[in-house]
């Protein structure tokens, strides 16, 4: 089997219920961090780790993001005549020239596994990427995706990325037991559950929005049935895939923020203003005095 990844599946046909009404006609992967949308995040962190081929599973009202990195002939122009260059150029580089972009669409929101087997018939028979665009991982020196491609070429089997989670909060994650051990960054994973609750849950490590995965998962899919919240599940495809193959979880180095939940958006949003170069001094200014007024 090939160990160089260079699909990745970006699904984004959820329905962002946690982002209702800003989400009723537009997607939740379009929601912007200070001037980007999380999907572009995602994608420079995929072109990042060699990536050059971008398949995004796509679902009702997400006209958008097929939009967003299409050419747009009419804004250039308007940009050009303004001379506006280096918003121009901005706009014209949203995606390096040897990337593709595919679209699929699902056609009912069936669940994360579902949306991963709808990309069977471009991903074809090569192990792939999957990155959950509403899961943000801040660029350390190498992004997430970037580690688990190299980690692949050492150990080709499926790869989880993990983090230790809040230990009441196990229920928001797919948790796995594995054989690491504590100062472990990578472990063979023995048991993979979705969502448990804190007190059933067998560790606290949270699988988040990053996976490399061999094409056998896609049989697994076609045979699972609708498991939590009545959705075809890929946590329960790879509990199935464990039983036929090595399934490794792998603590990835950089900070992870839930960006599908109000809380963790806020925190990526005032972080990401605080790196900003353009933002960064007159927006710390403006917590701190936000800060004096609000811890009197
Ligand atoms: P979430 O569990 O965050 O669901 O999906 P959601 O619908 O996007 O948001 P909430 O929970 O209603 O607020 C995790 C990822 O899986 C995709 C979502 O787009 C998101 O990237 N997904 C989920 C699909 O592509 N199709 C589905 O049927 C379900």
């Amino acid at each position: 089997m090939t160990q160089k990844i260079t699909k990745a599946v970006f699904p984004v046909a959820g329905l962002g219920t946690r982002f209702l009404p800003a989400t009723k006609a537009s997607p939740k992967e379009m929601l912007p961090i200070v001037d980007k949308p999380l999907i572009q995040y995602a994608v420079e962190e995929a072109v990042a780790a060699g990536i050059d081929t971008m398949i995004f599973v796509t679902g009702r009202n997400k006209r958008a993001i097929p939009d967003h990195f299409d050419k747009s002939y009419e804004l250039e122009k308007e940009l050009e005549a303004k001379n506006k260059l280096r918003v121009l150029d901005m706009v014209r580089n949203i995606l390096p020239s040897h990337v593709s972009c595919i679209f699929i669409r699902q056609s009912e929101a069936l669940g994360l596994g579902h949306a991963v087997l709808c990309a069977k018939p471009v991903v074809g028979d090569e192990p792939f990427a999957v990155l959950l665009a509403d899961d943000l991982v801040e660029d350390g020196k190498r992004g997430c995706i970037a580690q688990m491609t190299q980690q692949f070429t050492k150990t080709p089997h499926s790869l989880l990325a993990v983090e230790r989670v809040d230990p009441n909060e196990t229920d928001k994650y797919g948790i796995v037991k594995t054989t690491s051990t504590d100062n472990d960054k990578i472990g063979e994973v023995q048991s993979i559950v979705e969502k448990p609750k804190p007190d059933v849950a067998p560790t606290n490590l949270g699988v988040i929005g990053r996976y490399i995965l061999t094409p056998a998962i896609f049989a697994e899919i076609e045979n699972t049935g609708r498991g939590a919240g009545n959705e075809i599940q890929l946590t329960d495809a790879i509990a199935s895939l464990l039983a036929k193959e090595k399934v490794l979880a792998y603590e990835f180095e950089g900070k992870r923020y839930d960006c599908g939940a109000k809380l963790g958006f806020l925190m990526a949003t005032v972080e990401q203003a605080l790196l900003h170069e353009e933002l960064k001094d007159d927006f710390l200014d403006y917590l701190k005095t936000l800060a004096k007024k609000y811890t009197k």
